[in-house]
């Protein structure tokens, strides 16, 4: 029994893209600029492929610009950071993307942190992670992002709120305890080594589940009325001999006793790519010195 409401950030997704779309006609109409995103895929892992494919379809639903450039898994490192260097210099590019895991032989952080600052859309670069961890204007995080905008969209207010993070990955664990904290909640990161997480998790006004691991949190460790956020997209085998995507939370028996929860898929996953494209309208608002698009505004 589903007791709890639904976040629907499938539709939620549709409103961001939208007043995207409206922002960037407005600048080609005013400015005649056009965003452009550039997205770097090297090797062809196949949840990659996916993710890179659906990121360009929808940037250009969205009025901008997609630029795609797909690199064999054996690229060299000094052709990837001159590809790098080659799209920070293009004026036409504003926001820079290296879909992540990168194969092996490449350093992930020398790579990352190649990117100019300020058209890091994935907010990763050192700069960006610096400036958000002292409060200050940067690129923000897009699946945090994502799971920020739901939040402050289902509640009035985050001040003064339990959040429990379960998850401490450089890509949503620490951002996303970052962004609550930056909204004065009281925020705990648990993780694989956290001792009695469902006690830790017990204690939580808000629930983000970034772990990776397929339906772990469980309808007895949620305080009832809590709001459960689910990052995870696991792919797992049915009885039926097919897959179904589910999430880090056991859906069912947390929707009985959350107040809020957000399902998988439709929750955070169309949120991520949306909050890329605002990313990348804000990269370029602030590269131009255009009144800035606030993404953190909805
Ligand atoms: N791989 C999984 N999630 C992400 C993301 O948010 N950005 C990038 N660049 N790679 C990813």
């Amino acid at each position: 029994m589903t007791s709890a409401q639904i976040i629907d950030g499938k539709a939620f997704a549709a409103v961001v893209r939208q007043k995207v779309a409206e922002k960037v006609n407005n600048l080609k109409g005013a400015h005649g600029i056009t965003p452009g995103l550039a997205v770097v895929l090297v090797g062809s892992d196949p949840a990659s492929q996916v993710y890179v494919r659906s990121k360009g379809k929808q940037t250009v639903e969205a009025g901008m610009n997609s630029f795609e450039h797909k690199l064999d898994a054996e690229t060299s490192e000094d052709v990837l950071l001159d590809l790098i260097d080659s799209l920070n210099a293009d004026p036409t590019v504003h926001g820079i993307l290296v879909q992540l895991p990168l194969p092996s032989h490449l350093d992930e952080s020398l790579v990352i942190n190649r990117i100019a600052p300020e058209k890091d859309v994935d907010g990763f670069h050192i700069a960006n992670v610096g400036l958000l961890g002292t409060g200050q204007k940067s690129m923000v995080p897009c699946t945090p992002l994502g799971c920020l905008l739901m939040l402050r969209d289902h509640h009035e207010s985050l001040s003064g709120k339990n959040a429990v993070v379960i998850g401490r990955s450089n890509i949503v664990g620490k951002p996303m305890a970052q962004l609550l904290l930056n909204d004065s909640c009281t925020v705990t990161i648990a993780h694989s080594r956290t001792v009695d997480l469902p006690d830790v998790v017990r204690r939580a006004d808000i629930v983000v589940a970034a772990v990776g691991r397929p339906e772990m949190v469980l309808g007895d460790w949620i305080k009832p009325g809590a709001t459960v956020i689910d990052v995870g997209i696991n792919r797992i085998d049915t009885a039926d001999g097919k897959t179904k995507l589910v999430g880090d939370v056991d859906y069912e028996s947390c929707a009985a006793v959350a107040g809020a929860i957000t399902p998988v898929p439709g929750g955070v996953g169309p949120m991520t790519i949306a909050c890329l494209l605002a990313n990348t309208l804000t990269a370029c608002c602030r590269i131009n010195n255009i009144a800035e698009f606030d993404e953190l505004s909805f």
